[in-house]
């Protein structure tokens, strides 16, 4: 396990890393080291505890079989993974994360009946599974994260079986700028709180507004799907804020 470093050595360079002007990988991990314990909590409180609602609404999309393979890349601490383990009650699927601190939490709170959801430490741009080895792809609130998500879509296209389907859901870029600045304004305060209430440091969750800024959205995201090889779809919600992309490898 990584250890937490005292809020006080909190690194610098965030727009850089986020901009890929410097690597961005150890910054990621050590925000998610930093926040597992409470990272439920948090999302929970900051979403009002919508983002429940959003996953589950993805996972009817997926259209999950009971029994389907199913990948859930950048699981953390496994919310989606479960959700896709009560439908593919007859199938396999495997919840993979680059950080054991988050999927440490996953396991801990493995819900009866789950013993078919296994997870397995991985970076997504480099997935230890075989060609064609997963019916279904899910992917939540993690893409803006990924110092490469072209390398990770590429991933995704080789596991996935010919028919298969990827399915993303993230934070968006709204088409309105006044609705994209002011939700994230509500993240950077409400996040400001958070942060020193439960980790002692106001700028803990700045993370979410800087990554979504930095974002290229889910329209660059859809024409990287194409040139990868999948047959691409989007569906925008919440005025434009999350975005569900999807992408099919043709037959
Ligand atoms: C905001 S959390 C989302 C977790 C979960 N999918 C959810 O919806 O609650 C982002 C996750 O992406 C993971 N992550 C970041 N970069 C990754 C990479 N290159 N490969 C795999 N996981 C990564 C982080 O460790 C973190 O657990």
């Amino acid at each position: 396990m990584n250890e937490p470093r005292p809020a006080s050595e909190m690194p610098s360079g965030l727009r850089e890393a986020l901009e890929h002007k410097v690597d961005k990988q150890p910054l990621v991990d050590w925000i998610f080291t930093r926040v597992a314990d409470k990272y439920d909590l948090g999302n929970d409180i900051m979403s009002l505890g919508w983002h429940t609602r959003w996953k589950r609404r993805m996972v009817e999309y997926a259209a999950i079989q009971p029994g389907d393979r199913v990948l859930d890349i950048a699981c953390g601490t496994g919310d989606t993974s479960f959700m896709v383990g009560g439908i593919a009650t007859e199938g396999e699927v495997v919840g993979t994360d680059i950080n054991a601190d988050m999927m440490r939490l996953a396991e801990v709170k493995r819900p009866p009946g789950m013993d078919h959801v296994r997870f397995v430490l991985a970076d997504a741009g480099s997935l230890p599974f075989e060609d064609a080895s997963f019916d279904k792809v899910t992917c939540t609130y993690a893409g803006r994260g990924f110092p490469d998500w072209v390398a990770v879509l590429r991933e995704v296209h080789r596991v996935l079986v010919p028919g298969g389907t990827f399915w993303n859901l993230d934070f968006a870029r709204p088409p309105s700028a006044f609705v994209d600045w002011g939700y994230r304004t509500w993240l950077t305060g409400s996040g400001a709180v958070l942060g020193t209430v439960l980790h002692g440091h106001p700028k803990t969750y700045i993370y979410i507004p800087e990554s979504m800024r930095a974002y290229k959205g889910q329209r660059w995201l859809r024409d990287r799907m194409v040139e990868v090889g999948f047959e691409a779809g989007l569906e925008e919600t919440f005025l434009g804020l999350m975005a569900y992309n999807s992408g099919t490898k043709p037959e």
